[in-house]
């Protein structure tokens, strides 16, 4: 990874521009703590977290909550390069004693074309959960493709490639504590 003197940064061939700050970030993550405390006080939730790209939202957004809870990890994948693959694969399942009679929060990086979600719901509502509360850091509605029920969103962003916070472009750009987007005049 490359930085230059004007902020953006190259990630293998591609170039991002500073988008959200650090500091932005932070504020809208301890609000969206401070709105599932206010719904899920007293209960001891389930975070379920989406791998890979909710692993640096989800850390922060627990301890935003100061609810006890337990942790369990999910992996799926449709993504290539940056655009969508629109087949999704499991990679790893949700532990059912985690899911069953539990309110599950589940905590997502980004709903993009939403297929990841339309897909991955009616698994875990298999599995008997109480309640579920979706929560995603970003959502682009203009690239929606199929309709999901989303509780909690972070921030509502333009159809753009951005990385960072856990996101990634072709495994690069997770560690950046600030988003970036696509540079398309590069
Ligand atoms: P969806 O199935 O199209 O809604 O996208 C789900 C997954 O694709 C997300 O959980 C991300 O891992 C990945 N993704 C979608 N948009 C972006 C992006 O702009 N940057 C990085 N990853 C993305």
């Amino acid at each position: 990874m490359a930085y230059d003197k004007s902020d953006h940064i190259q990630l293998h061939e591609l170039r991002f521009r500073p988008y959200l700050e650090t500091t932005e970030i932070q504020e809208r993550v301890t609000q969206l703590g401070q709105e599932l405390r206010q719904r899920l006080y007293g209960k001891k939730p389930t975070y379920l977290v989406m791998l890979k790209g909710a692993f640096m939202f989800a850390a922060d957004l627990m301890r935003a909550t100061r609810l006890h809870g337990e942790v369990c990890f999910v992996r799926t994948s449709s993504y290539e390069g940056t655009e969508s693959g629109g087949t999704v694969r499991m990679h790893l399942a949700p532990e059912p004693d985690l899911v069953k009679d539990r309110d599950v929060v589940l905590i997502e990086d980004i709903v993009d074309s939403g297929l990841t979600m339309q897909a991955f719901l009616p698994e875990l509502e298999k599995l008997g959960p109480s309640s579920v509360t979706l929560v995603t850091l970003l959502h682009k509605p203009e690239a929606q493709q199929v309709p999901v029920k989303i509780d909690l969103v972070g921030f509502t962003i333009p159809p753009k490639f951005v990385v960072g916070y856990g996101l990634d472009y072709d495994g690069l750009g997770r560690q950046l504590p600030a988003i970036y987007q696509l540079d398309e005049a590069y």
